[in-house]
This record gives structure tokens, sequence and C-alpha cells, in this order.
């Protein structure tokens, strides 16, 4: 297994990827637009694995000055239950934790709450005293 920093050049398979782990995306130009930014701003906390030289899995790994934010943490479905989510989630939280985040935030969707039992296992829990709020600019 090999883990290295995300690259804005492998977009295309990436982009792939998060479609067939059924994460819900909008189309490749706007997402590419929206990564790139984000590859900028996060280059040394969000890192795609490779197994056998085949993208295997992702994680956008964000510090905005106060908390760290997990985004598209995703593994193929043909290398799902292997370890790669485990060891992305790790490196994610190496690097933000040294960028100098103290707590890690994530969103799992309601149509999505299996997943929790993963995130539970490596000691995430419900923020039961909040709730999220958003608001559209564009
Ligand atoms: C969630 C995900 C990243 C986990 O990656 P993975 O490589 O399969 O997970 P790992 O092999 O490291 O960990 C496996 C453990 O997590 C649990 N787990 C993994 N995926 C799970 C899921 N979707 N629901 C419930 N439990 C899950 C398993 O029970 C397993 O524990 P076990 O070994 O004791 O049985 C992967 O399933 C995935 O890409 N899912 C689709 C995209 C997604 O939902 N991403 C999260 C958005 S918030």
């Amino acid at each position: 297994m090999l883990v290295k920093k995300m690259s804005i050049k492998n977009f295309n398979s990436i982009h792939n990827l998060w479609k067939e782990a059924g994460l819900s995306i909008p189309e490749i130009q706007k997402e590419k637009e929206e990564a790139k930014l984000i590859l900028r701003l996060n280059s040394s906390s969000s890192f795609e694995a490779y197994n056998k030289g085949k993208l295997a899995g992702t994680i956008l790994g964000i510090f905005n000055g106060r908390r760290g934010w997990i985004y598209h943490l995703a593994v193929h479905p043909d290398f799902q239950k292997k370890g790669i989510g485990s060891l992305l989630l790790q490196k994610a939280e190496e690097a933000l934790k040294k960028l100098g985040a103290k707590r890690i935030l994530l969103w799992v969707r309601k149509d999505n709450l299996g997943v929790t039992n993963f995130y539970q296992k490596h000691g995430y829990f419900s923020v039961e005293d909040a709730i999220v709020l958003g608001k559209d600019l564009i």
C-alpha cells in the first residue's frame, strides 16, 4: 500500500473513485475547481492511497486554523474492509494534529448513518450539544 499527498493531476481518477464509492458529489469540472483550492490550502493533510498501482482511496484533511475537518474519505468498493480507510484517516489525523488542530469534525449524511460505526471505532462521537446550520451564498 502506498499513501501519498493528494495531487490535482490525478483528479479524473479521484473523481471516478468518489462516484464509485457512492459519495454525493457535483460534476467533475465544478468539483475540480473546488479540489484545486482545497489542495492549495491543505496540501499536507490530503492523501490518496494506491494498491498495486491502482487508486484505492482518498481523504481530504482540512485545517481552518481552529478545527480539522475530514471530507471525502472514500475507498473503492473493490478495496473496502482491508484497512485502507483506517490508514487514510490516521494519516489525515496526524497531519491535522501537526498543523495545530485539537479536534476533528466531519459530516455524516443521514442516508449514510451506518458509517458512524467505522468512525466510532476510531474514537469519533456524535456532538450532542450542537446542530448544523447552513446558508447558501450563491
Ligand atoms: C467508510 C469507508 C471509507 C471505510 O473504509 P474501509 O477501508 O472499508 O474501512 P477499514 O477496512 O479501514 O475499516 C473496517 C472497519 O470499519 C467498519 N466499516 C467500514 N465501512 C463501514 C460502513 N460503511 N458501515 C459500517 N461499518 C463500516 C467495518 O465494520 C470494519 O470493522 P471490522 O474490521 O471490525 O469489521 C469505506 O467503507 C467507504 O469508502 N465507504 C463509502 C464512502 C463513505 O461512506 N465515506 C464516508 C463519508 S462520511
